[in-house]
């Protein structure tokens, strides 16, 4: 496994590798993607092994250009279409109905396929010297914290990967936002880097999948439906905003996640942690994102007994933040 700068020759290197059946890490502005060429099912097959992850769970198919959308999907609807028009590039993953040619391991055999255009240069770049529509998970094992850094797509899949191209810490932090626009209303399957405020305010109001368990046999629409998911290693328990400051002290090897520098309360700072974290010091939802995978790395590389994380505000991306939170905490 080789880590490239992105250079011109780097990311014609990439492109062509995706071209010819291998799997690169590449960033995207959300989090780390593992690419192939989304019609080679051999290569996509080889992604599923890499991260060890259950076929049933369909991957993002990643295009460079909004021209390329028909290769990917039958006739976007024209609420579809006016999304992309207005918010792609950028975190919005939508649902479509999915052209023939579109292998069944792309989509677990489901009728539709999902679509992005990336708002990352670098990953438009690789697509585009690829000269195919590009499969990409996040680039970590199934289940575990997806990856920000080069670093943590290198530590968690390693060899597994033909080359990795580091672009850098991702801009945005969480992954995109998805939305299910085969049904009427659309459906937010997953919240992400897309605020859902900005989707109604172009297409009017979307519903939300009802959170609960799945019934045995149930096909998972997107791991948003999945009871764990994101999780580290270590254990990770959910609070209450400003209930981990006022905890009782551990007695054992604990690491705490908070939101913001207020959270650390006036002594500056509950005591008695192993380590502490704090998202954002000065309480911004953006930031926080950003820091959110590489924080739970690095809690998590500590060899705690425990992590204890507090939600965030629901406000803008901090649904998306508490979606995350919530699925780690649960093993
Ligand atoms: O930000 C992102 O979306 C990142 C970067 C790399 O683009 N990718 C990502 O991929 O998060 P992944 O595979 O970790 O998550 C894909 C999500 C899952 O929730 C999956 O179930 C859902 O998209 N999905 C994919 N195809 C679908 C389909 N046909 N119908 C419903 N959900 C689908
Ligand atoms: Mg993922």
């Amino acid at each position: 496994m080789e880590i490239l700068k992105p250079d011109d020759a780097s990311l014609m290197r990439a492109g062509a590798l995706i071209a010819s059946g291998g799997l690169v890490a590449l960033p995207t502005e959300t989090v780390y993607g593992l690419g192939a060429d989304a019609f080679n099912t051999l290569a996509v097959a080889r992604v599923f092994e890499a991260k060890a992850r259950p076929s049933f769970d369909p991957l993002i198919v990643h295009i460079s250009a909004l021209s390329d959308i028909d290769r990917v999907v039958r006739k976007p609807s024209p609420l579809a279409r006016a999304l992309m028009e207005a918010l792609w590039p950028g975190p919005l993953t939508l649902v479509l109905p999915k052209r023939d040619e579109m292998p069944d391991l792309v989509t677990s055999g489901l009728p539709t396929v999902a679509v992005r255009l990336p708002a990352h240069a670098v990953a438009r770049a690789i697509i585009a010297w690829s000269g195919t529509a590009v499969a990409a998970p996040s680039a970590n094992p199934f289940g575990y914290i997806s990856p920000t850094t080069a670093e943590h797509v290198a530590r968690m899949l390693g060899d597994r990967v033909d080359l990795i191209v580091d672009g850098g810490p991702c801009r945005v932090g969480v992954e995109s936002t998805v939305l299910d626009m085969t049904v009427e209303p659309p459906c937010l399957l997953r919240p992400g880097g897309m605020d859902l405020g900005m989707i109604e305010a172009i297409i009017g109001p979307v519903s939300r999948k009802a959170p609960g368990p799945m019934r045995e046999g149930e096909q998972p629409a997107g791991p948003g439906q999945l009871d764990s998911h994101y999780a580290p290693r270590t254990p990770l328990r959910l609070m209450a905003r400003g209930d981990l400051a006022q905890a009782r002290k551990p007695s054992a090897r604990i690491g705490a996640l908070l939101f913001e520098g207020l959270s650390l309360g006036a002594s500056g700072g509950p005591s008695g942690f192993a380590a502490t974290r704090v998202l954002s010091p000065s309480g911004d939802m953006v930031e926080a994102a950003a820091s959110l995978f590489a924080m739970m790395h690095e809690l998590d590389g500590l060899g705690l007994d425990e992590i204890w994380a507090e939600r965030v505000p629901e406000t803008g991306l901090g649904a998306a933040i508490n979606d995350r939170l919530f699925k780690a905490s649960r093993k």
